[in-house]
Protein backbone atom coordinates (compact mmCIF):
# COMPACT_ATOMS: atom_id res chain seq x y z
CA UNK A 1 0.00 0.00 0.00
CA UNK A 2 1.02 3.32 -0.84
CA UNK A 3 2.65 5.19 2.11
CA UNK A 4 2.31 8.96 1.73
CA UNK A 5 0.79 10.61 4.72
CA UNK A 6 -2.54 11.97 4.52
CA UNK A 7 -3.15 14.86 4.95
CA UNK A 8 -6.18 16.94 5.65
CA UNK A 9 -8.72 14.86 4.28
CA UNK A 10 -12.52 15.42 5.20
CA UNK A 11 -14.68 12.08 4.97
CA UNK A 12 -18.20 13.15 4.30
CA UNK A 13 -16.68 16.38 3.86
CA UNK A 14 -17.95 17.63 7.24
CA UNK A 15 -17.19 20.97 7.75
CA UNK A 16 -16.03 21.66 4.65
CA UNK A 17 -17.77 25.02 2.78
CA UNK A 18 -17.77 23.87 -0.67
CA UNK A 19 -19.25 27.51 -1.96
CA UNK A 20 -21.65 30.25 -0.86
CA UNK A 21 -25.09 30.38 -1.60
CA UNK A 22 -28.31 33.20 -1.31
CA UNK A 23 -30.99 30.32 -0.67
CA UNK A 24 -30.79 29.36 2.70
CA UNK A 25 -28.99 29.65 6.06
CA UNK A 26 -28.56 27.02 8.33
CA UNK A 27 -27.55 28.39 12.16
CA UNK A 28 -27.20 25.82 14.34
CA UNK A 29 -25.64 27.47 17.03
CA UNK A 30 -28.97 29.40 17.64
CA UNK A 31 -30.87 26.72 15.78
CA UNK A 32 -32.78 28.79 12.95
CA UNK A 33 -33.15 28.19 9.22
CA UNK A 34 -34.20 30.92 7.75
CA UNK A 35 -34.92 30.67 3.48
CA UNK A 36 -34.32 34.24 1.86
CA UNK A 37 -34.00 35.63 4.96
CA UNK A 38 -37.25 34.47 6.14
CA UNK A 39 -37.47 31.94 9.79
CA UNK A 40 -38.58 28.58 8.40
CA UNK A 41 -40.99 28.31 11.36
CA UNK A 42 -42.26 31.40 10.00
CA UNK A 43 -43.08 31.01 7.14
CA UNK A 44 -44.12 27.32 8.14
CA UNK A 45 -47.70 29.30 9.84
CA UNK A 46 -48.15 31.95 8.11
CA UNK A 47 -47.47 30.67 4.16
CA UNK A 48 -48.57 28.35 1.58
CA UNK A 49 -46.06 25.66 0.01
CA UNK A 50 -46.72 27.71 -3.70
CA UNK A 51 -45.95 30.93 -1.59
CA UNK A 52 -42.57 29.49 -0.28
CA UNK A 53 -41.76 27.36 -3.92
CA UNK A 54 -41.63 31.95 -5.20
CA UNK A 55 -40.17 33.00 -2.49
CA UNK A 56 -37.33 30.00 -2.91
CA UNK A 57 -37.00 30.69 -6.74
CA UNK A 58 -37.66 34.59 -6.99
CA UNK A 59 -36.09 35.72 -3.35
CA UNK A 60 -39.01 37.20 -2.43
CA UNK A 61 -42.56 36.09 -1.20
CA UNK A 62 -45.00 36.78 -4.30
CA UNK A 63 -47.87 39.68 -3.94
CA UNK A 64 -51.54 38.82 -4.81
CA UNK A 65 -51.13 38.94 -8.57
CA UNK A 66 -47.92 37.62 -8.59
CA UNK A 67 -48.83 34.40 -6.58
CA UNK A 68 -52.01 34.11 -8.46
CA UNK A 69 -50.24 33.91 -12.12
CA UNK A 70 -47.91 31.55 -10.62
CA UNK A 71 -50.23 29.38 -9.02
CA UNK A 72 -52.25 29.39 -12.48
CA UNK A 73 -49.66 27.94 -14.51
CA UNK A 74 -48.47 25.78 -11.63
CA UNK A 75 -51.99 24.00 -11.87
CA UNK A 76 -51.73 23.97 -15.90
CA UNK A 77 -48.41 22.36 -15.50
CA UNK A 78 -50.03 19.00 -13.41
CA UNK A 79 -51.01 17.26 -16.20
CA UNK A 80 -48.69 14.50 -17.31
CA UNK A 81 -48.85 13.03 -21.25
CA UNK A 82 -50.31 9.66 -21.82
CA UNK A 83 -47.06 8.36 -22.47
CA UNK A 84 -46.03 8.92 -18.92
CA UNK A 85 -49.09 7.89 -17.90
CA UNK A 86 -48.37 4.53 -19.72
CA UNK A 87 -44.66 4.07 -18.40
CA UNK A 88 -46.52 4.38 -14.93
CA UNK A 89 -49.01 1.66 -15.94
CA UNK A 90 -46.08 -0.53 -16.63
CA UNK A 91 -43.55 0.21 -13.32
CA UNK A 92 -43.06 -3.45 -11.51
CA UNK A 93 -45.69 -3.39 -8.84
CA UNK A 94 -43.31 -3.92 -5.85
CA UNK A 95 -40.78 -1.12 -6.96
CA UNK A 96 -40.48 1.46 -4.18
CA UNK A 97 -42.10 4.71 -5.13
CA UNK A 98 -38.80 6.23 -4.76
CA UNK A 99 -37.40 4.65 -7.88
CA UNK A 100 -40.86 4.89 -9.70
CA UNK A 101 -40.64 9.09 -9.50
CA UNK A 102 -37.18 9.34 -10.32
CA UNK A 103 -37.92 7.45 -13.68
CA UNK A 104 -40.87 9.70 -13.65
CA UNK A 105 -38.97 13.00 -13.37
CA UNK A 106 -36.57 11.20 -15.68
CA UNK A 107 -39.18 10.72 -18.25
CA UNK A 108 -40.36 14.16 -18.23
CA UNK A 109 -36.73 15.21 -18.97
CA UNK A 110 -36.94 13.07 -22.78
CA UNK A 111 -40.50 14.92 -23.00
CA UNK A 112 -39.15 18.46 -22.70
CA UNK A 113 -37.44 20.15 -26.38
CA UNK A 114 -36.14 22.68 -23.68
CA UNK A 115 -33.56 20.05 -21.80
CA UNK A 116 -30.51 22.00 -22.93
CA UNK A 117 -31.78 25.23 -22.42
CA UNK A 118 -30.25 26.18 -18.89
CA UNK A 119 -30.92 30.09 -19.15
CA UNK A 120 -32.72 31.36 -16.03
CA UNK A 121 -36.39 32.17 -17.36
CA UNK A 122 -36.54 28.24 -18.82
CA UNK A 123 -35.14 27.15 -15.94
CA UNK A 124 -37.74 28.60 -13.61
CA UNK A 125 -40.49 27.22 -16.22
CA UNK A 126 -39.01 23.52 -15.96
CA UNK A 127 -39.01 23.85 -12.20
CA UNK A 128 -42.53 25.03 -11.95
CA UNK A 129 -43.28 22.08 -14.45
CA UNK A 130 -41.26 19.43 -12.06
CA UNK A 131 -43.26 20.98 -8.85
CA UNK A 132 -46.63 20.51 -10.53
CA UNK A 133 -46.22 17.12 -12.02
CA UNK A 134 -43.85 15.31 -9.47
CA UNK A 135 -47.52 15.26 -7.30
CA UNK A 136 -49.27 13.85 -10.28
CA UNK A 137 -46.35 10.82 -11.22
CA UNK A 138 -46.26 9.53 -6.97
CA UNK A 139 -50.15 9.72 -6.67
CA UNK A 140 -50.55 7.94 -10.20
CA UNK A 141 -47.94 5.61 -9.43
CA UNK A 142 -49.90 4.63 -6.05
CA UNK A 143 -53.11 4.44 -7.39
CA UNK A 144 -51.55 1.76 -10.47
CA UNK A 145 -49.45 -0.03 -7.33
CA UNK A 146 -53.22 -0.43 -5.56
CA UNK A 147 -55.05 -1.83 -8.57
CA UNK A 148 -56.88 1.50 -8.48
CA UNK A 149 -57.75 3.68 -11.05
CA UNK A 150 -55.49 7.06 -11.70
CA UNK A 151 -57.34 10.28 -10.37
CA UNK A 152 -56.52 13.16 -12.59
CA UNK A 153 -55.63 16.41 -11.12
CA UNK A 154 -58.12 19.31 -10.13
CA UNK A 155 -57.36 22.58 -10.98
CA UNK A 156 -59.58 23.94 -7.79
CA UNK A 157 -57.32 22.37 -5.20
CA UNK A 158 -54.18 23.79 -3.97
CA UNK A 159 -50.97 21.53 -4.34
CA UNK A 160 -51.58 20.04 -1.37
CA UNK A 161 -54.88 19.79 -1.29
CA UNK A 162 -54.65 17.72 -4.92
CA UNK A 163 -52.18 15.56 -3.59
CA UNK A 164 -55.08 13.78 -1.18
CA UNK A 165 -57.35 14.01 -3.97
CA UNK A 166 -55.44 12.23 -6.53
CA UNK A 167 -54.27 9.18 -4.24
CA UNK A 168 -57.55 9.33 -2.12
CA UNK A 169 -60.02 10.70 -4.08
CA UNK A 170 -61.22 12.84 -1.50
CA UNK A 171 -59.82 15.72 0.58
CA UNK A 172 -59.60 15.70 4.29
CA UNK A 173 -60.17 18.52 7.21
CA UNK A 174 -58.73 21.88 6.25
CA UNK A 175 -56.37 20.97 9.77
CA UNK A 176 -54.94 17.99 8.01
CA UNK A 177 -54.10 19.99 4.70
CA UNK A 178 -52.50 22.43 6.81
CA UNK A 179 -50.45 19.77 9.05
CA UNK A 180 -49.27 18.46 5.34
CA UNK A 181 -48.75 21.61 3.73
CA UNK A 182 -46.42 22.70 6.65
CA UNK A 183 -44.35 19.36 6.07
CA UNK A 184 -43.47 20.65 2.67
CA UNK A 185 -42.53 23.97 3.91
CA UNK A 186 -40.31 22.30 6.59
CA UNK A 187 -39.15 19.99 4.05
CA UNK A 188 -38.12 22.74 1.35
CA UNK A 189 -34.94 23.47 1.40
CA UNK A 190 -31.64 22.84 3.71
CA UNK A 191 -28.53 24.02 2.59
CA UNK A 192 -25.52 21.93 0.96
CA UNK A 193 -27.56 18.41 2.13
CA UNK A 194 -26.79 14.99 0.50
CA UNK A 195 -29.00 15.37 -2.21
CA UNK A 196 -28.86 19.61 -2.90
CA UNK A 197 -25.19 19.17 -3.13
CA UNK A 198 -25.29 15.88 -5.73
CA UNK A 199 -28.07 17.94 -7.76
CA UNK A 200 -25.14 20.75 -7.94
CA UNK A 201 -22.66 18.71 -8.51
CA UNK A 202 -24.67 17.25 -11.59
CA UNK A 203 -25.65 20.34 -12.90
CA UNK A 204 -21.81 22.01 -12.71
CA UNK A 205 -21.29 19.55 -15.73
CA UNK A 206 -23.74 21.91 -17.38
CA UNK A 207 -26.23 18.75 -17.42
CA UNK A 208 -29.35 19.96 -17.06
CA UNK A 209 -31.94 20.25 -14.46
CA UNK A 210 -34.66 16.84 -15.01
CA UNK A 211 -31.16 15.07 -14.79
CA UNK A 212 -30.00 16.65 -11.84
CA UNK A 213 -33.06 16.45 -10.04
CA UNK A 214 -33.14 12.37 -10.95
CA UNK A 215 -29.59 11.88 -9.42
CA UNK A 216 -31.24 14.02 -6.04
CA UNK A 217 -34.12 11.39 -5.91
CA UNK A 218 -31.36 8.74 -5.95
CA UNK A 219 -29.03 10.56 -2.98
CA UNK A 220 -32.38 11.43 -0.91
CA UNK A 221 -33.45 7.66 -1.15
CA UNK A 222 -31.06 6.85 1.23
CA UNK A 223 -32.03 5.90 4.78
CA UNK A 224 -29.06 8.42 6.06
CA UNK A 225 -31.40 10.89 3.77
CA UNK A 226 -34.75 11.09 3.24
CA UNK A 227 -35.17 7.98 3.73
CA UNK A 228 -35.18 7.91 7.04
CA UNK A 229 -39.13 9.28 7.81
CA UNK A 230 -39.65 5.69 6.11
CA UNK A 231 -37.87 4.03 9.08
CA UNK A 232 -39.04 6.11 11.55
CA UNK A 233 -42.44 4.78 11.42
CA UNK A 234 -41.49 1.18 11.11
CA UNK A 235 -39.57 1.55 14.24
CA UNK A 236 -42.81 3.01 16.46
CA UNK A 237 -44.55 -0.03 14.82
CA UNK A 238 -41.85 -2.19 15.88
CA UNK A 239 -42.17 -0.65 19.41
CA UNK A 240 -46.22 -0.27 19.29
CA UNK A 241 -46.58 -0.10 22.95
CA UNK A 242 -45.10 2.93 24.28
CA UNK A 243 -44.55 0.92 28.10
CA UNK A 244 -41.49 -0.76 25.38
CA UNK A 245 -40.29 2.55 24.41
CA UNK A 246 -37.58 3.29 26.75
CA UNK A 247 -36.21 -0.46 26.73
CA UNK A 248 -35.92 -0.47 23.57
CA UNK A 249 -34.04 2.96 23.25
CA UNK A 250 -32.07 1.31 25.60
CA UNK A 251 -31.27 -1.26 23.99
CA UNK A 252 -30.58 0.27 20.68
CA UNK A 253 -28.13 2.74 22.45
CA UNK A 254 -26.01 -0.39 24.30
CA UNK A 255 -25.46 -2.27 20.53
CA UNK A 256 -24.67 1.44 19.10
CA UNK A 257 -27.91 0.76 16.59
CA UNK A 258 -28.24 3.91 14.57
CA UNK A 259 -32.29 4.77 15.16
CA UNK A 260 -33.42 6.48 12.33
CA UNK A 261 -34.93 10.11 12.82
CA UNK A 262 -32.27 10.93 15.26
CA UNK A 263 -28.94 13.72 14.68
CA UNK A 264 -27.83 15.52 12.02
CA UNK A 265 -24.52 16.43 10.59
CA UNK A 266 -25.33 19.99 11.33
CA UNK A 267 -27.39 20.44 14.07
CA UNK A 268 -25.57 18.76 17.69
CA UNK A 269 -28.28 20.58 19.92
CA UNK A 270 -32.01 20.03 18.59
CA UNK A 271 -33.38 20.17 14.66
CA UNK A 272 -34.82 23.79 14.25
CA UNK A 273 -37.90 22.20 12.24
CA UNK A 274 -38.80 19.45 14.50
CA UNK A 275 -41.00 21.74 17.16
CA UNK A 276 -43.24 23.01 14.60
CA UNK A 277 -43.82 19.38 12.67
CA UNK A 278 -44.16 17.98 16.10
CA UNK A 279 -46.81 20.52 17.26
CA UNK A 280 -48.70 19.37 13.66
CA UNK A 281 -48.24 15.83 14.56
CA UNK A 282 -49.63 16.30 17.80
CA UNK A 283 -52.78 18.17 16.50
CA UNK A 284 -52.75 15.13 13.88
CA UNK A 285 -53.23 12.41 17.18
CA UNK A 286 -55.94 14.48 18.49
CA UNK A 287 -57.76 14.86 14.99
CA UNK A 288 -57.32 10.94 14.72
CA UNK A 289 -57.87 9.81 18.23
CA UNK A 290 -54.36 7.89 18.05
CA UNK A 291 -51.51 9.35 20.64
CA UNK A 292 -50.11 6.22 20.81
CA UNK A 293 -46.85 7.35 18.28
CA UNK A 294 -46.67 10.45 20.17
CA UNK A 295 -46.48 8.38 23.35
CA UNK A 296 -44.35 6.66 21.99
CA UNK A 297 -41.99 9.16 20.18
CA UNK A 298 -41.92 11.15 23.57
CA UNK A 299 -40.18 8.27 25.21
CA UNK A 300 -38.08 7.55 22.38
CA UNK A 301 -36.63 11.55 22.33
CA UNK A 302 -36.40 11.79 26.24
CA UNK A 303 -34.08 8.51 26.28
CA UNK A 304 -32.26 9.83 23.56
CA UNK A 305 -31.13 13.28 24.99
CA UNK A 306 -30.73 11.65 28.35
CA UNK A 307 -28.46 8.90 27.35
CA UNK A 308 -26.68 10.33 24.69
CA UNK A 309 -27.35 14.11 23.92
CA UNK A 310 -28.52 13.02 20.23
CA UNK A 311 -31.92 15.29 19.47
CA UNK A 312 -34.24 14.45 16.76
CA UNK A 313 -34.42 15.62 13.19
CA UNK A 314 -37.33 16.84 10.92
CA UNK A 315 -38.18 13.12 10.26
CA UNK A 316 -38.56 12.02 13.10
CA UNK A 317 -42.46 13.97 14.00
CA UNK A 318 -42.61 13.99 9.85
CA UNK A 319 -43.09 9.96 9.50
CA UNK A 320 -45.97 9.44 12.30
CA UNK A 321 -47.33 12.56 10.66
CA UNK A 322 -47.78 11.30 7.29
CA UNK A 323 -48.98 7.85 8.81
CA UNK A 324 -51.74 9.54 10.65
CA UNK A 325 -52.75 11.12 7.23
CA UNK A 326 -53.06 8.02 6.02
CA UNK A 327 -50.18 7.31 3.46
CA UNK A 328 -48.25 4.46 3.12
CA UNK A 329 -45.06 4.24 4.59
CA UNK A 330 -43.21 4.13 1.47
CA UNK A 331 -44.68 6.93 0.32
CA UNK A 332 -43.23 9.40 2.79
CA UNK A 333 -40.29 10.18 1.17
CA UNK A 334 -41.95 10.47 -2.04
CA UNK A 335 -43.46 13.14 -0.47
CA UNK A 336 -40.18 15.23 0.73
CA UNK A 337 -39.25 14.74 -3.34
CA UNK A 338 -42.79 16.98 -3.76
CA UNK A 339 -41.22 19.26 -1.30
CA UNK A 340 -37.56 19.34 -1.79
CA UNK A 341 -37.89 19.64 -5.27
CA UNK A 342 -38.54 23.50 -4.93
CA UNK A 343 -34.88 23.72 -2.84
CA UNK A 344 -32.88 21.86 -5.07
CA UNK A 345 -34.16 23.74 -8.20
CA UNK A 346 -33.22 26.87 -6.46
CA UNK A 347 -29.68 25.65 -5.84
CA UNK A 348 -29.49 24.34 -9.52
CA UNK A 349 -30.43 28.18 -10.76
CA UNK A 350 -28.08 29.27 -8.51
CA UNK A 351 -25.28 26.88 -9.93
CA UNK A 352 -26.27 27.83 -13.27
CA UNK A 353 -25.87 31.13 -12.70
CA UNK A 354 -22.47 31.08 -11.47
CA UNK A 355 -20.79 27.93 -12.30
CA UNK A 356 -17.40 26.13 -12.15
CA UNK A 357 -17.51 22.49 -12.36
CA UNK A 358 -17.07 20.53 -8.55
CA UNK A 359 -14.24 18.02 -9.19
CA UNK A 360 -12.60 17.73 -5.47
CA UNK A 361 -9.47 15.79 -5.12
CA UNK A 362 -8.90 12.64 -3.45
CA UNK A 363 -5.88 10.89 -1.46
CA UNK A 364 -5.11 7.51 -3.12
CA UNK A 365 -3.70 5.36 -0.20
CA UNK A 366 -3.88 2.39 -2.53
CA UNK A 367 -0.63 -0.12 -4.00
CA UNK A 368 2.36 1.53 -4.74
CA UNK A 369 3.04 2.14 -8.22
CA UNK A 370 4.00 -1.91 -9.78
CA UNK A 371 4.83 -3.60 -12.71
CA UNK A 372 2.47 -4.95 -15.13
CA UNK A 373 3.03 -8.92 -15.60
CA UNK A 374 1.60 -10.51 -18.91
CA UNK A 375 -1.46 -12.86 -17.95
CA UNK A 376 0.60 -16.13 -18.63
CA UNK A 377 3.09 -15.47 -15.37
CA UNK A 378 0.25 -14.22 -13.40
N1 LIG B 1 -28.58 6.98 16.60
C1 LIG B 1 -27.59 6.64 17.46
N2 LIG B 1 -26.41 7.26 17.51
C2 LIG B 1 -26.20 8.26 16.65
C3 LIG B 1 -27.18 8.67 15.73
C4 LIG B 1 -28.40 7.99 15.73
N3 LIG B 1 -29.34 8.32 14.86
N4 LIG B 1 -26.69 9.70 15.01
C5 LIG B 1 -25.46 9.92 15.45
N5 LIG B 1 -25.16 9.07 16.44
C6 LIG B 1 -23.90 8.98 17.17
C7 LIG B 1 -22.89 8.18 16.37
O1 LIG B 1 -22.94 6.80 16.68
C8 LIG B 1 -21.59 8.82 16.80
O2 LIG B 1 -21.28 8.34 18.08
P1 LIG B 1 -19.76 7.98 18.48
O3 LIG B 1 -19.02 9.29 18.36
O4 LIG B 1 -19.88 7.43 19.84
O5 LIG B 1 -19.32 6.99 17.45
C9 LIG B 1 -21.97 10.30 16.95
O6 LIG B 1 -23.36 10.30 17.27
C10 LIG B 1 -21.73 11.13 15.68
O7 LIG B 1 -22.44 10.50 14.62
P2 LIG B 1 -21.97 10.47 13.11
O8 LIG B 1 -22.53 9.25 12.45
O9 LIG B 1 -20.48 10.68 13.03
O10 LIG B 1 -22.68 11.74 12.54
P3 LIG B 1 -22.75 12.15 11.02
O11 LIG B 1 -22.73 13.64 11.03
O12 LIG B 1 -21.73 11.46 10.20
O13 LIG B 1 -24.16 11.60 10.56
C11 LIG B 1 -26.50 11.41 10.35
C12 LIG B 1 -25.33 12.36 10.59
C13 LIG B 1 -27.77 12.21 10.16
C14 LIG B 1 -26.25 10.62 9.04
C15 LIG B 1 -26.62 10.44 11.53
O14 LIG B 1 -26.95 11.18 12.69
C16 LIG B 1 -27.63 9.34 11.28
O15 LIG B 1 -27.28 8.31 10.69
N6 LIG B 1 -28.91 9.53 11.72
C17 LIG B 1 -29.95 8.57 11.47
C18 LIG B 1 -30.51 8.76 10.08
C19 LIG B 1 -31.38 9.99 9.97
O16 LIG B 1 -32.23 10.22 10.79
N7 LIG B 1 -31.15 10.73 8.89
C20 LIG B 1 -31.93 11.93 8.60
C21 LIG B 1 -31.06 13.14 8.70
S1 LIG B 1 -32.01 14.61 8.51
Amino acid sequence: MSEEKIVNVKPGLEGVVADTTKVSKVMPEINSLVYKGYPVQDLAENCSFEEVAFLLWNGELPNKDELAQFVEKEKKYRNVSDDLLEVIKRFPKNAHPMDTVRTGVSFLGMEDERVWDNSTPTNKDKALKLLAAIPTIIAADYRCRKGHDIIPPRQDLSISENFFHMCFGEVPDKEVVKAFDVSLILYAEHGFNASTFSSRVITSTMSDMYSAVTGAIGALKGPLHGGANEQVMHTLKEIDDPKKAKQWMLDAISVKKKVMGFGHRVYRKGDSRVPTMKKYAQGLGKIKGETKWQEISDILEATMVEEKGIHPNLDFPAGPAYYLMGFDIDMFTPIFVMARVTGWTAHIIEQTENNRIIRPLCQYIGENERKVTSLSDR
